[in-house]
């Protein structure tokens, strides 16, 4: 089987740190490069932390590069009242020694895209900011996406505001020129990434792996869990980000439905939006593939066998 070659995108995050491990462990994705925006919290932090767990999981080999430090036209909306001061709040880290490159993460993008042969798939869990600039930037990077699989959005309601979920309400301009690129998009949105909650019991199941990948996996959810408890009163955290990545292993695990979706970014209550048109009302072409539903086992499966792979 070709190894699916991806860029991560994000912004860590404890979910976005499951999602780092999957893609840097799994034998069949190639991990060319992580870039980091600011979502969760500030650029600063969140390529400490990408560069923590790459440590952690011995996996220093894997460049990460610093993205934009805001999105394009919002300000900044730190989630520090989820991921904490450190955007990492939980583990207790080593003194860090893999750091990041020096280049910028829109830099990267456009490199990697320019240098590819049409094969690469670009994973947002996070505010899309630094693959919005890529695209505006040198937009004959555009066609070299083989597809775009993005954490954000919600045929549902949202969790940020009734109407938005997080990722695409913190940069929703960044979303926008995404999702109208015309490239292939799947969105993972909170349709399905609710349905996977880290109950004790799953925690518990991941600690008894036994490897340093579980060890960092149990302390992460240490925290989120709170933190999620504390905010939504969930009684066990959504493991959004790690979806992305497990649709790429496993695409079976996902159910999805092709259809017409729109980024609101005129709304004054609905700003970040993703209006999905499930019943195809508006009889307009497809323009993303949906996660619609989830295999909830599998996916609890396909993390334990991951957690399991490196020490
Ligand atoms: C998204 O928001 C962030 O806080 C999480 O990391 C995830 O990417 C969920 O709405
Ligand atoms: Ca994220």
């Amino acid at each position: 089987m070709d190894r699916k070659r991806i860029i991560l995108d994000c912004d860590p995050g404890h979910d976005d740190a499951v999602a780092i491990i999957l893609a840097a462990v799994n034998p069949n994705i190639d991990l060319l490069g992580i870039t980091v925006s600011a979502g969760n919290q500030t650029v600063e932090k969140t390529k400490v932390n990408a560069c923590r767990v790459l440590q952690w999981i011995g996996k220093t080999d894997i460049p990460v590069y610093p993205g934009c430090p805001r999105p394009i036209v919002r300000e900044p909306y730190i989630a520090d009242f989820i991921h904490g001061e450190s955007g990492l709040d939980g583990p207790v880290f080593p003194p860090l020694t893999k750091m990041p490159e020096e280049d910028h993460g829109v830099n990267f993008i456009v490199k990697t895209l320019r240098e590819s042969e049409g094969d690469v798939i670009v994973v947002t869990t996070g505010p899309m900011t630094n693959l919005a600039m890529a695209m505006r930037m040198a937009p004959g990077i555009v066609e070299k996406i083989k597809r775009i699989v993005v954490m954000g959005g919600s045929v549902a309601n949202g969790n940020v505001t009734p109407a938005a979920e997080y990722n695409i309400w913190a940069d929703a301009e960044a979303a926008y020129i995404c999702f109208t690129s015309g490239r292939p998009i799947t969105m993972v949105g909170l349709d399905v990434t609710r349905k996977v909650l880290c109950y004790p019991e799953i925690v518990e199941r991941m600690e008894r792996v036994g490897t340093g990948a579980s060890k960092l996996f149990v302390d992460l959810m240490g925290h989120f869990c709170k933190t999620q408890k504390e905010v939504f009163g969930y009684d066990g955290g959504p493991l959004h980000d790690p979806v992305t990545i497990a649709y790429l292993i496993e695409p079976e695990l996902i159910k999805t439905q092709q259809m017409n979706v729109t980024i609101e970014i005129k709304g004054e209550n609905s700003y970040g939006r993703t209006n999905c048109d499930t019943f195809d009302f508006l009889g307009k072409p497809a323009t993303a593939d949906v996660a619609m539903d989830i295999n909830v086992e599998g996916f609890w499966n396909l993390i334990e066998r991951e957690l399991a792979r490196v020490d």
